[in-house]
């Protein structure tokens, strides 16, 4: 194990995303020097607020708004130009010219429009198949990359090699889109003006990542990873296939960086003080009903990306010792406490039946018929958004963070109470699961 093992440190989603990353990353960058998105692409929607102004970044790792953090994309990750120049004009259109702490990945694949209108052209068509996707052409250009058709950073900013592999892939797609799909291709020239001036732009931002983390750990730099989306959407460990395309989990560094997860210390799992869902997918504590209506006007539960409507419901327990052990969690981060600040009882899904069946193992194939075995916790009924330590929280909300260090197995690094920085509660000491008899 390398010497900096202690330094770095991971934050992750363990439900299906939108647990709030981005306000936890912001709040640890601040003891980071360089902050690294591994996976996923504009799909995600990450938010922090600072003052009376709110940030979305997709793309770009959400430590930007610490003042001189590098922040870098890996090569998991795969990058849509077009969205990654709309990002950074809008941190200049706020007073943020941070283009220069950018580095992208040589080895990151490019989306490029064919791959959005595939993935448009297929949630359209496919009966009974479809996924919800954001529709920002991930899967399609995950697919190109593991069948070695996809146009990669350093292939992007060379024009000639740029050029030949734009003609022969929209050759390719176009007849998938209109023979398969009977949808209209793409037009080459049209994707070849508007992507090659990106290419000029963003070409002085395109390195070797890996070279860059090894050497910023050899010189003693402190390294954040930031994972996107929640472990439930990872592709070999989520709700396949109502999953995302890429490794999401902790797992996913090595992969999506060439920086060995060995040298990582603490993995932070970030986790909603209730659950979402975005899209299709089972998804079993889901509350439809007007419970789960007032959790998504209270959450503010709507779509960063898309604006779409979240599912909501119950923490999963089930789920959650699941991401944690297969994601391999240190130490928890509870956000959104105060959202059921108003609730008489906050209920919890501690396993599953199935029939007659009880689960306490959360299933390889999830589907409709696994229903939630609730347990009932009485509600603070009393605001939560001013407290700033664990003692000042209200007992009931201090025995529901209780329960859930006990329940995972881990403890609880930091609660969240608002959107705000300040409304950040770091726990020192970290509040560590009671002994087993005392659950
Ligand atoms: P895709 O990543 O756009 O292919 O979408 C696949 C699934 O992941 C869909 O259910 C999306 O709603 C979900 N998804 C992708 N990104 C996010 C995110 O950032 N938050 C929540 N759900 C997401």
């Amino acid at each position: 194990m390398g010497s900096s093992s202690g330094r770095h440190s991971c934050v992750v989603g363990l439900q299906w995303g939108d647990e709030g990353k981005g306000k936890v990353v912001d709040f640890l960058a601040a003891g980071a020097d360089v902050v690294v998105r591994y996976q996923g692409g504009a799909n995600a929607g990450h938010t922090v607020k600072v003052g009376a102004k709110e940030y979305v970044f997709h793309q770009i790792p959400s430590g930007i708004l610490q003042e001189g953090k590098a922040c870098v994309i890996g090569n998991g990750v795969v990058l849509s130009p077009r969205a990654l120049i709309e990002e950074l004009d809008q941190l200049v259109e706020s007073g943020l010219d941070r283009e220069r702490n950018v580095w992208i990945s040589e080895r990151a694949h490019v989306v490029l429009p064919y791959h959005q209108a595939l993935d448009a052209a297929r949630e359209r068509t496919e009966t009974g198949g479809k996924i919800g996707t954001t529709l920002r052409g991930i899967g399609p250009c995950y697919t190109d990359k593991s069948s070695r058709l996809g146009i990669r950073m350093v292939d992007f900013v060379d024009p000639d090699r740029f050029r030949r592999l734009l003609e022969r892939n929209v050759a390719i797609k176009n007849r998938e889109l209109e023979l398969f799909y009977g949808a209209p291709g793409v037009d080459l020239e049209a994707v070849w003006s508007e992507y090659s001036a990106y290419a000029d732009r963003l070409r002085p931002r395109v390195r070797d990542i890996t070279e860059f983390l090894y050497d910023a750990d050899d010189a003693g730099a402190t390294i954040l990873f930031e994972g996107a989306q929640g472990a439930l959407l990872d592709l070999d460990l989520g709700t396949y296939p109502y999953v995302t395309s890429s490794n999401t989990s902790f797992l996913g560094i090595g992969a999506g960086t060439g920086f060995s997860p060995r040298r990582v210390g603490t993995v932070y799992g970030i986790i909603k003080a209730y659950a979402t869902r975005v899209g299709e997918g089972p998804f079993p504590s889901e509350l439809e009903t007007a419970a789960g209506d007032r959790l998504r006007e209270a959450g503010g539960e709507f779509g960063a990306t898309t604006g779409r409507a979240r599912r909501c419901g119950w923490l999963d327990i089930v789920a959650l010792r699941h991401t944690i052990r297969d994601g391999d969690v240190d130490a928890l981060v509870i956000t959104k406490l105060d959202v059921l600040d108003s609730l008489e009882s906050i209920q919890v899904a501690v396993a599953y039946r199935r029939g007659a069946e009880a689960v306490e193992r959360f299933p390889t194939l999830l589907d409709d018929e696994y229903k939630p075995v609730l347990r009932a916790f009485p509600g603070w009924k009393a605001s939560t958004s001013a407290c700033r330590s664990f003692e000042e929280l209200p007992a009931a909300a201090r025995e529901y963070l209780q329960f859930i260090a006990t329940a995972t197995g881990r403890p609880i690094a930091m609660v969240s109470v608002g959107k705000e920085r300040s409304q950040t509660i770091p726990l020192d000491p970290w509040l560590v699961p009671r002994a087993k008899s005392g659950e």
